[in-house]
């Protein structure tokens, strides 16, 4: 079902936002605090390239990965019209196709992991990340805030608009801690195109995450609630 979400969203994804490429620029700038100079940084959920190709356009050597192969494609060919190199791979986060210690930072952002519906796919996610970090490297992760999101349990997003006039919400249908969204795409044309797609989602809170995180190996996690438009998690690995 996820994969099948964003395939079908791969060709609009940088609608959402009124200027993709200042939103990849500003989320570049965020996250590199937390990115050594020279890193080697897989982004294991890169869609069609947000943080990724940002990052490479900071200089960093980014290889992203994807469980939508038609947004890992678009990745690479949005990086490479901006003249950045970005290869970019279909794989499953749980399933990772690198070798270990093969990188200095690996990066989920933009509420990926909570895609992951239960426990041990969460933790066989964390251990596949941690396996492809050498020691010393680190984990980054953002989500939406859950925390608060679970209490308040929205029932709807306000909407948006995007370039080209294109309206944007969402329906949230709760079923315990879990959701299912419901995405609305409304696009002026001759007359109005609306576009209905459906994805689940674990509410998953930080402390969920945290616990999980340590059962993968992480040994110490910190959460920073200002310094990305998400909560961000960092964690070293070792
Ligand atoms: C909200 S999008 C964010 C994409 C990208 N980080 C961005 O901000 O443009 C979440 C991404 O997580 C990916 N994803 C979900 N489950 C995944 C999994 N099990 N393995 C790899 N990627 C996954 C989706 O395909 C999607 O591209």
């Amino acid at each position: 079902m996820t994969g099948a979400f964003y395939d079908g969203l791969a060709g609009t994804y940088d609608l959402m936002f009124p200027d993709w490429d200042a939103s990849m620029a500003r989320q570049a700038a965020q996250l590199s605090e937390f990115i050594p100079l020279g890193a080697r940084v897989l982004d294991c959920a890169c869609g069609i390239g947000t943080q990724a190709i940002g990052l490479a356009q900071c200089g960093y050597s980014v290889v992203g990965s994807d469980l939508s192969p038609k947004a890992a494609s678009r990745a690479v060919a949005e990086a490479f019209a901006r003249g950045v190199s970005l290869p970019a791979f279909a794989a499953d986060m749980r399933a990772l196709p690198f070798v270990d210690d093969s990188f200095d930072v690996v990066l989920a952002a933009d509420n990926a992991v909570p895609h992951l519906l239960a426990a041990d796919d969460v933790l066989a996610a964390l251990r596949e990340m941690r396996r492809v970090l050498r020691p010393g490297g680190r984990l980054i992760l953002s989500t939406r805030d859950y925390d608060t999101i679970r209490r308040e349990r929205p029932l709807s997003t306000p909407p948006s608009v995007g370039p080209g006039r294109v309206v944007w919400f969402q329906l949230w249908h709760w079923d315990g801690d879990r959701y299912e969204l419901e995405m609305f795409q409304l696009h002026e044309a001759d007359s109005w195109r609306v576009v209905v797609s459906k994805a689940r989602y674990w509410a998953i809170t930080r402390h969920e995450l945290t616990e999980l995180a340590a059962r993968a190996g992480f040994g110490y996690v910190e959460w920073l609630l200002h310094a990305y438009y998400q909560p961000l998690m960092v964690a070293p690995n070792g």
